[in-house]
């Protein structure tokens, strides 16, 4: 696949590795590429305008808070048909949400109606986007987004960096994403609760066992009274 990350940070560096290793064609798009030419190692690093015009998947590896308006001045015809696969959060100077009402995934989406957003990854820390087998445990990682065959591609891109398919939960529409992002409000207590941002979190399901009986002894609960 032909992949262009905008941002040469530390996701985009991360996620441009171990894409290359996988085989993919990976650029990373950068606001000025002959400043951060040799941020890239082995990943070529290119204009954010060239990352875009040649790939299939562009990833949004930016701040969250600056994402729309580079995206905008990219255009939306440059966009349109692609795959974003945001991981983006927006934070505010105080540590809070930028997008506390929604999400940046949403508002990719009402701004790009033509580009198919999908978001994941942004609850893991990009070690463990990049190596989801060195952790203790099995971990989950979420998709949202409105594009089945865009969630899809995004599926693949996750098998690639070592995510087993039944470690990938499709949480459902992009509005969704706003769990995804929001979840960075409990992600960063739990980090300085453990010391250390790299961890994974595991949905477990109560036995439908259990579950089945506590029901059928409430409904008798109720039905005596
Ligand atoms: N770090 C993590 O482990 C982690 C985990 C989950 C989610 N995220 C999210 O992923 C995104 C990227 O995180 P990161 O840690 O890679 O951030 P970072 O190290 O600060 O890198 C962000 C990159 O975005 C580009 N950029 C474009 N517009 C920018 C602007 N106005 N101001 C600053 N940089 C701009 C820059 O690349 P150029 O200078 O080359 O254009 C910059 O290197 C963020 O939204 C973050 O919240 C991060």
């Amino acid at each position: 696949m032909r992949i262009g990350i905008l941002g040469t940070g530390n996701v985009g560096r991360a996620l441009g590795g171990a894409w290359s290793a996988a085989g993919h064609e990976v650029v990373l798009g950068s606001r000025k590429p002959d400043e951060t030419a040799a941020r890239g190692g082995n990943v070529p690093v290119v204009s954010t305008q060239a990352a875009v015009a040649s790939a299939d998947v562009v990833v949004n590896a930016t701040p969250g808070t600056a994402s729309l308006d580079l995206l905008t001045s990219l255009g939306a015809p440059a966009l349109a048909g692609k795959v974003l696969l945001d991981v983006a959060v927006g934070f505010t100077d105080d540590g809070g949400l930028s997008h506390p009402g929604e999400s940046l995934g949403e508002e990719l989406q009402r701004a790009f109606p033509d580009t198919r957003v999908v978001k994941s990854l942004c609850t893991l820390d990009r070690l463990v986007m990049i190596a989801p087998e060195s952790l203790e445990g099995p971990s989950t990682v979420f998709l949202s987004g409105d594009d089945p065959t865009a969630k899809d591609t995004v599926r693949r891109l996750l098998h690639d960096l070592g995510w087993s398919p039944d470690s990938v939960l499709d949480l459902g529409g992009i509005a969704t994403a706003r769990g995804q992002e929001h979840f960075s409000l409990l992600f960063i207590p739990v980090a300085q609760a453990i010391g250390s941002y790299r961890f994974g979190l595991q949905v477990v399901k109560l036995s439908d066992d259990v579950t089945e009986s506590y029901e059928q002894a409430q409904a008798a609960a109720e039905s005596a009274s």
